[in-house]
């Protein structure tokens, strides 16, 4: 008896220790809950607040849809003007002596600078061809693709450029004269002529069978 009491006393001896031992842990888990819970309360503070900025986020997503939508418009866009310029004078202009200078593009094959003019262009004359011209007058498909572009410089007989003369081939433009616009301008940039012009198609008629060019064939 005496030796299990004595047990059970150390036993009693113990349990304090314990309980002290199970109180400090229990002050513990307490402690890291309390951290736990102010911790978890700024967490779902957080939440509310990156909730706004979704809510503000959402605005900007549907602001995004237009953009995307801009987006899949711009595309649809881009190969017009990919493909070359307006059909107006302005734009023809500005492509020609900006965008694609046919100061880079190649001469007619077969012609030079300053060549003597056959028409009403001028003394003498400077024919470019733009690329796509260019593919056409080499492989002959019968009409240029479009936007091919043709420009004469027409000079006088002192040499002084007097006028400027284009033919831009813009899709659907005028299919009764082969999509041409014609664009002439004078040696200081100011537009004479531009569009569908009679006097110019009428006399180029002419060469209707190759696609209203003079200086090669085409096909
Ligand atoms: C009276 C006839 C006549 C008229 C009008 C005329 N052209 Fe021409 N054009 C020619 C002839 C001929 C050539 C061949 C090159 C040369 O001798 O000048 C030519 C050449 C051209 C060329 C070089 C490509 C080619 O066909 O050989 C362009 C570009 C051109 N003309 C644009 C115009 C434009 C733009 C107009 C109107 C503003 C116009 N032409 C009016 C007769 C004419």
């Amino acid at each position: 008896m005496d030796s299990k009491q004595q047990e059970n006393n150390k036993g009693v001896r113990y349990i304090p220790g314990t309980k002290y031992f199970v109180y400090t842990m229990l002050l513990i888990l307490c402690a890291s809950l309390c951290f736990g819970c102010t911790s978890p309360e700024s967490e779902t503070e957080t939440p509310t607040e990156t909730e706004e900025p979704a809510e503000t986020e959402t605005p900007t997503e549907t602001e995004q849809e237009p953009v995307s939508e801009a987006e899949t418009e711009t595309p649809t866009e881009t190969p017009e003007t990919e493909a070359g310029p307006g059909a107006t004078g302005e734009e023809i202009q500005a492509y020609v002596m900006e965008e694609n200078n046919y100061k880079n593009w190649e001469l007619w094959p077969g012609t030079g600078e300053l060549d003597p003019g056959k028409g009403p262009h001028g003394d003498q004359i400077t024919i470019y061809v733009s690329d796509s011209a260019l593919s056409a007058i080499e492989e002959k498909p019968g009409v240029m693709p479009e936007n091919s572009t043709v420009l004469k410089e027409g000079y006088n007989s002192e040499g002084e450029l007097i006028a400027v003369v284009v033919m831009h081939k813009v899709e659907g433009f005028d299919p009764e004269h082969n999509d041409w616009f014609w664009l002439e301008y004078d040696a200081e940039g100011e537009i004479i002529a531009e569009g569908k012009v009679l006097s110019c198609y009428n006399c180029h008629a002419r060469q209707a069978v190759n696609d209203y060019l003079f200086t090669g064939d085409i096909e």
